[in-house]
């Protein structure tokens, strides 16, 4: 028995979400979230998502094997632009019956054929924004990927990870207490998003954290004008930081780089922590941090619950 590689189908849709939460224990997504994410998303072409079938028996339908979702921006991402020449594979598996015998090679052989063919030879796995299921390979959970994707020519790029922790016992420090004051006693003041705000929040993030932080603001304050799971950081009138949460997800989370390092970071981030806990929230969870941002949760009580690998390949362009 042998397998074939095709592009994805509208009807192959139940086959590949089984599969995906047989073969993604720690990634486990509903019908919903698969339309939602992988369909639905204006860059998503089935040219550049692949499956591998096998045919078990004579007159039986044939069966999904393996999946792999490449994506490149057809679409501008806000002031990020086509972020040409780049590209991403964001999700892949094989059914653990079929894996070594190279059904992953080559649905990625088709893959990088494809993002090559349209210009983008640049690929990541797996950074993409909004959509991305994780953001880098879990060390982990699937820690065969990472040797897999090794073995086909990606290297890393970064480590990124997901941490967390419970707001139960969240006490401000005494320093950071004492620093908040100073904080205050030069301008500086955290609130609760207002409507007032819209303007300068968008803007701030425009010019400093164009792309996904500012399409998360977008979006927030668009379905409810009077959002109040945003917090600003102020000097003054002018916004210097932003945060934001949903659910218990925390982030996305910026200071204007011109204020690093005077604890206006920690200023923020205990008022989102105090805003969540009003809000009934009971845990806090980030999806994606790195280098020295990582640092800065660590010391405030975040624990590492999952390691993940950013990995890049260049195909030529
Ligand atoms: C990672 C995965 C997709 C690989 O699929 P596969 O079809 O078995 O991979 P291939 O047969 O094409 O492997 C090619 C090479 O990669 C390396 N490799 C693959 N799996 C490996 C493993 N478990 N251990 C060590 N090396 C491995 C080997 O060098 C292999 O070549 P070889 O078999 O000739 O030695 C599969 O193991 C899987 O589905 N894992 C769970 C899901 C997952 O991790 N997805 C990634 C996150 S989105």
């Amino acid at each position: 028995m042998t397998y074939s590689i095709r592009h994805y189908e509208a009807e192959d849709e139940q086959a590949v979400l089984a599969l995906w939460n047989q073969c993604l224990p720690r990634d486990e997504i509903s019908l919903n979230t698969f339309r939602r994410k992988i369909i639905l998303d204006p860059n998503f072409d089935a040219r550049g998502c692949f499956v591998a079938t096998v045919k078990p028996q004579r007159g039986l339908q044939k069966e999904i094997v393996g999946f792999l979702l490449s994506i490149r921006r057809r679409y501008p991402y806000y002031d990020l632009g086509l972020e040409p020449g780049k590209g991403w594979i964001t999700a892949f598996f094989v059914h653990p019956q079929w894996r070594r015998q190279h059904v992953a090679t080559k649905l990625l052989i088709e893959a990088e054929r494809f993002l090559k063919q349209e210009g983008t030879g640049r690929i990541f796995v797996s950074d993409y924004t909004p959509n991305y299921f994780i953001p880098g390979v879990d060390l982990d959970a699937y820690a065969e990927s990472s040797l897999f994707l090794k073995e086909n020519g990606y290297k890393k790029v970064e480590n990124v990870y997901g941490m967390g922790r419970s707001l139960v016992d969240v006490n401000v420090p005494e320093e950071v207490n004492n620093v908040i004051k100073k904080l205050n006693e030069s301008g500086f003041s955290v609130s609760v998003f207002h409507p007032s705000y819209t303007l300068k929040v968008l803007e701030f993030l425009r010019q400093n954290y164009p792309g996904d932080l500012f399409r998360v603001a977008l979006e927030r304050i668009t379905e409810n004008p009077e959002c109040d799971e945003i917090l600003v950081a102020l000097k003054g009138d002018e916004v210097v930081g932003f945060s934001h949460f949903l659910d218990e997800r925390f982030g996305p989370f910026g200071i204007h780089k011109e204020y690093n390092g005077r604890g206006l970071g920690p200023m923020l981030y205990y008022s989102t922590v105090q805003q969540m806990r009003k809000k009934g929230k009971h845990n806090l969870w980030l999806a994606w941090t790195s280098g020295r941002a990582k640092d800065f949760y660590h010391k405030l009580g975040l624990k590492v619950l999952r390691r993940h690998m950013i990995m890049k390949k260049n195909v030529g362009e």
